[in-house]
């Protein structure tokens, strides 16, 4: 443990260099969780981002859809895709403005952190769907989120020799060793400034130790944590800390997993990987 610990908000005031959650993110996620919202109060918003608003139409319009007339509205886009689409997109292409960049600290190349990211939310909705379909777009977000730390320590460590320690010890021990915490807590720390939900915060903060988290998000951070270690395993997105990786042993027990669960869910994410990469493109 580092002598001198730094507050994390002062460290995240310090970094800065992290965009604010985007406004039209912020705003849809409020009007998305208002029960007495409906989608043209979602299009509106949408509506007030222009880079937001054609990347939803280019999505909708997108040969994933086949769609035999082209739509030209946000208000057509939103009806046709539906709120949960919508709110996925809004928040995947917010995440992906920033985490599509290189993370040299950890030895990750432009792309490799949102792939990742969207490997976990992609895997962590999939395996959640089965055993809780109503938390299944928690285990999205969570997922999406989970790693989000990592640039705040990439700016610090690219001068430190984090990445030499790294390859002898799980990485998230290293990050505790220089600097008092790991990505997890820096990353609940983001999502807490963005004003999400507390308990995203509390599976953001304890994927690589889901027994720690209380019991009743027990399953949801057991399936972010289940579909990071299949991403590492898979080779998704990996950096210095490849191959580092603690699996909590009651993983297999509280997501009801079997002996085909990991292969089949492997053969599952992986189209689901590819379709986010060509919405990127
Ligand atoms: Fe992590």
């Amino acid at each position: 443990m580092p002598d001198n610990i730094i507050p994390i908000d002062k460290l995240l005031d310090q970094v800065g260099n992290l965009p604010p959650m985007p406004r039209v993110v912020e705003k849809a996620l409020q009007i998305i969780q208002d029960p007495n919202s409906n989608m043209k109060d979602l299009a509106s918003v949408i509506k007030l981002d222009q880079a937001m608003t054609s990347l939803i139409l280019r999505w909708v319009n997108s040969g994933y859809y086949s769609l035999r007339n082209k739509m030209v509205t946000i208000e057509q886009a939103v009806a046709y895709l539906g709120q949960r689409t919508v709110q996925n997109l809004v928040l995947s292409a917010s995440v992906a403005s920033f985490m599509n960049r290189p993370s040299p600290g950890y030895g990750l190349e432009k792309g490799d952190l949102w792939k990742r990211s969207i490997g976990m939310a992609a895997g962590a909705r999939l395996i959640m769907k089965e055993i809780a379909p109503d938390k299944a777009e928690d285990a999205y977000y969570a997922g999406l989120f989970c790693d989000i730390g990592k640039l705040v320590f990439d700016v610090l460590i690219q001068s430190s020799p984090l990445g030499k320690e790294a390859q002898d010890k799980p990485f998230d021990e290293a990050e505790s060793d220089l600097f008092g915490y790991d990505h997890a807590v820096i990353g609940a720390a983001i999502v807490r400034r963005w004003n999400l939900p507390n308990h995203l915060a509390r599976v953001v903060e304890c994927h690589h130790v889901p027994s720690h988290v209380e019991e009743p998000l027990r399953p949801l951070a057991y399936s972010v944590h289940a579909a990071d270690a299949v991403m590492m395993m898979f080779g998704v997105g990996m950096g210095v800390d490849a191959m580092q990786y603690n699996l909590d042993p009651m993983t297999v027990e509280v997501l009801k997993w079997n002996d085909n669960s990991l292969e089949t869910f492997y053969d599952r994410v992986m189209p689901l990987l590819q379709e986010a990469d060509s919405f990127l493109q």
